[in-house]
């Protein structure tokens, strides 16, 4: 069906795949599908969880590499089927321990990894080839899994036996959760350059997981998510093009990322529309011939802003619902929260439970017995309409905007997002949108909770294993390396293979980002509301 290309005000083109009557009037037949074809709105595979579960992956770190390290044993101990690595704040910002800008914030939120040592603690006695393994980082993903090869290697694990995923989605850092450093156009370049990498040295990675799950977390509703996720990603799948890469070289290895809200029926058809909406983006703009390059596989973390720290065990009911939404959906990893992460860092015993949620789903409910439940539900089918057209639409707005990083630059996405953040706070304020245990239900007086609290300790920990790392290491060899990596970023070429070697000459993760950063500079927010 050819439709004429419309043109935005700015004269940018916009593909007739967007819009809200881009779906409308196609074939009912052809909208649903069967699960495992095209448009996948079943979901990616023929036989689902009736052919494999989905992974259990709980996000996890906190700390130094070794007390992480020892709570993904205790994860892949207790049934756990895959990893994901929280990264601290400093970490994420591409800034050493022992940086002024670090103080307290080393192994708060995350785990703290400065250096390919402490790579190696962070994995210890776990076979990188035999797990799969996900990691939070965005704008220092490259280093992060240049480090994790590196740790493969020295395992005996081929690049090419690594499964795992990097994050590496800067655009939804600069819309929500803000752990960006390079300005839009080097970042992209460096997004480019892993899918490039990773095509050649280690094909069964994932190089991007692209995320609504911060926008959500920071008000964005369901066609909000979906919408400026997608936008997101046709943005990341125009940048390895323009980078000459062909459609089917890297979009097999593109991952998307989704929340899974406790409004069960929406949420099941957000992810059904997702899928369809990509499919048809990806065969009909792109021309992506793969099946692979038209599936959308997500991972899904359950709400974490819907939990409450009044109540706390009422959020094992929260996310088990939403547990349930996302499984529905069709999910292929999903993370469970832990009731107590609304006051702090999950208990131990709390995160066994989160774990255990998704165990009972899969292996005492009948939920992986049937592909899809939902399809021909009235309810559901009609949802699933109503979500998608909402997202073009969205999507169609963004392109007159000239696509993601200049809508972004307006700070279109983030107004949206905020007006729809304010709105709920305004309902929840009011009464009208019900938070049990806060607004209503409430108890005169909580228990008291003994939260996990992180060593203080670790702060000086690290800056003396930096230390010791800088006084052990060949400085000579340190300054060839980043040398090298400043002269690449400057000109075309892939920065990867000269930032390897700087990492495996033990530069630390600090100073590789301010090589980065002397080259390509950081980026200024823009704030409009
Ligand atoms: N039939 C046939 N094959 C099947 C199948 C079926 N029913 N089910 C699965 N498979 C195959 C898959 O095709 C795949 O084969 P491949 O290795 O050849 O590709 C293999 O089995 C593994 O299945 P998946 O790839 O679907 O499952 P994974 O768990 O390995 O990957 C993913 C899932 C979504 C593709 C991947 O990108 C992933 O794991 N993402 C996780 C992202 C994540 O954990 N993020 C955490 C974010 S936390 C955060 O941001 C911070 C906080 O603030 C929220």
């Amino acid at each position: 069906m050819a439709v004429e290309p419309r043109r935005a005000e700015s004269g940018f083109e916009i593909a007739p795949v967007y819009g809200p009557e881009a779906s409308a009037g196609r074939d009912p037949a052809e909208r649903l599908g069967r699960p495992g074809e095209y448009p996948y709105t079943r979901g990616v595979h023929p036989t689902m969880y009736t052919g494999r579960p989905w992974t259990m992956r709980q996000y996890a770190g906190f700390g130094t590499a070794a007390e992480s390290n020892a709570r993904y044993r205790q994860l892949i101990a207790g049934g756990g089927t895959g990893l994901s690595v929280a990264f601290d704040l400093p970490t994420q910002m591409g800034y050493d321990s022992d940086a002024p800008v670090a103080a307290g914030e080393v192994g708060k939120v995350g785990v703290a990894v400065d250096s390919v040592e402490d790579m190696a603690v962070l994995f210890d006695g776990i076979p990188l080839g035999g797990v799969s393994t996900s990691m939070t980082i965005n704008a220092p993903a490259a280093l992060l899994l240049l480090l994790y090869q590196l740790v493969g290697e020295a395992q005996g694990v081929a690049p090419a036996a690594l499964t795992g995923t990097v994050q590496n989605d800067v655009l939804k850092e600069y819309i929500a959760r803000g752990t960006y450093i390079f300005p839009p156009k080097p970042s992209l370049r460096l997004v480019a350059d892993v899918f490039k990498y990773c095509r050649a040295e280690i094909p069964r990675w994932n190089t991007i997981s692209i995320s609504g799950y911060h926008m959500a977390e920071a008000g964005a509703d369901p066609a909000q998510e979906i919408a400026f996720t997608l936008a997101n990603a046709v943005a990341y799948v125009r940048t390895a093009l323009a980078a000459g890469m062909a459609v089917d070289d890297f979009a097999p290895r593109l991952s998307f990322f989704f929340v899974a809200r406790t409004t069960l029926l929406e949420e099941v058809a957000k992810f059904r529309a997702a899928r369809r909406i990509w499919a048809r983006i990806m065969r009909e703009e792109f021309g992506a011939r793969d099946p692979r390059s038209q599936k959308l596989r997500f991972h899904t973390q359950t709400a974490g802003v819907q939990l409450t720290a009044q109540q706390p065990e009422v959020n094992l009911a929260r996310v088990t619902v939403q547990a349930l939404a996302a499984v529905f959906g069709g999910t292929q990893s999903l993370h469970t929260n832990s009731f107590d992460e609304a006051i702090a860092l999950p208990t131990e015993k709390a995160a066994r439970l989160a774990l255990r949620t998704q165990q009972v789903l899969a292996h005492e409910t009948d939920v992986t017995a049937t592909v899809d439940p939902f399809a021909g539900s009235y309810a559901v089918e009609s949802m699933t309409d109503a979500v998608e057209e909402a997202a073009l639409a969205l999507m169609a707005r963004v392109e007159e905007r000239g696509g993601a990083v200049a809508a972004i630059q307006q700070g279109f996405q983030k107004a949206e997002i905020e007006r729809t953040a304010y709105r709920i706070q305004q309902e929840t304020d009011a009464g009208t949108r019900t938070v049990v245990g806060v607004n209503r239900y409430r108890l005169d007086a909580e228990e008291p909770y003994r939260p996990l609290r992180v060593d203080p300790a670790i702060e000086r920990l690290q800056a003396e294993r930096l230390a010791r790392l800088r006084a052990e290491r060949s400085r000579a060899a340190v300054t060839r390396g980043l040398d090298a990596l400043r002269r690449t970023a400057a000109g075309p070429e892939n920065v990867l293979p000269p930032m390897k070697e700087a990492l495996a000459a033990r530069a630390t993760v600090g100073e590789v980002c301010d090589a980065l950063r002397e080259v390509w500079g950081t980026y200024a927010p823009v704030d409009r509301f």
